[in-house]
């Protein structure tokens, strides 16, 4: 495929990622054991790891929704200002729910997500993220679940892409800074 050369190279592997992925599913299995479990999915780039976190978990009564939110401003950066596209079917009052993410970046969709979510009364609320961009952060916020911290690189695959492409690489790559323009 042509733009595997858009790469410099790999931050985690297939196999790396199935191992992570692993390890986050009995986290939650063990924390929602014999539970019913609400998964918000934040589409797009959620897709592919949801898909294979969740034939991880066990003996976990699972309900899968999604959301489409959307960033005013475009670009590669977040605003903060947020605006639901997709709402989720059904109302969480009174139940365990558990955001997923491909990424925290500025923090700022997951901060409005959370508040939004929170005023809605689940009976719990947590994140659980593939990745994290600790030094991006406009804004802390919680993941209590955290599949790998990366620094302010472009990366790309796994469900992650570069203006709606390199979504269906197996691997997280680091994509080269001439693609996007040098600006993560
Ligand atoms: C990404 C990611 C988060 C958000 C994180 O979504 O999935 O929703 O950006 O950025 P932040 O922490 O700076 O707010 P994106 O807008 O790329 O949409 P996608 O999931 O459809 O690719």
């Amino acid at each position: 495929m042509k733009f595997r050369e858009n790469i410099s190279r790999i931050a985690f592997s297939e196999e790396q990622i199935a191992a992570r992925v692993d390890e986050l599913a009995a986290r939650i299995s063990k924390d929602y054991a014999h539970q019913q479990l609400y998964l918000i999915v934040i589409l797009k780039g959620a897709m592919v790891f949801v898909a294979d976190l969740i034939r991880r978990i066990k003996d976990v009564d699972l309900n899968v929704d999604f959301m489409v939110v959307s960033s005013y401003g475009g670009g590669t950066r977040s605003t903060g200002k947020v605006r639901i596209v997709k709402d989720l079917q059904k109302n969480i009052e009174g139940r365990h729910a558990l955001i997923i993410e491909d990424i925290v970046d500025t923090g700022l969709t997951m901060n409005y997500l959370r508040k939004i979510l929170y005023d809605r009364e689940p009976r719990s609320l947590a994140t659980c993220s593939l990745l994290s961009k600790p030094s991006c952060r406009k804004i802390e916020v919680p993941i209590e679940y955290l599949g790998f911290e990366i620094p302010d690189e472009f990366v790309v695959g796994y469900g992650l892409d570069y203006d709606q492409g390199y979504r269906q690489l197996p691997f997280i790559g680091v994509l080269k800074p001439e693609v996007y323009g040098g600006q993560a």
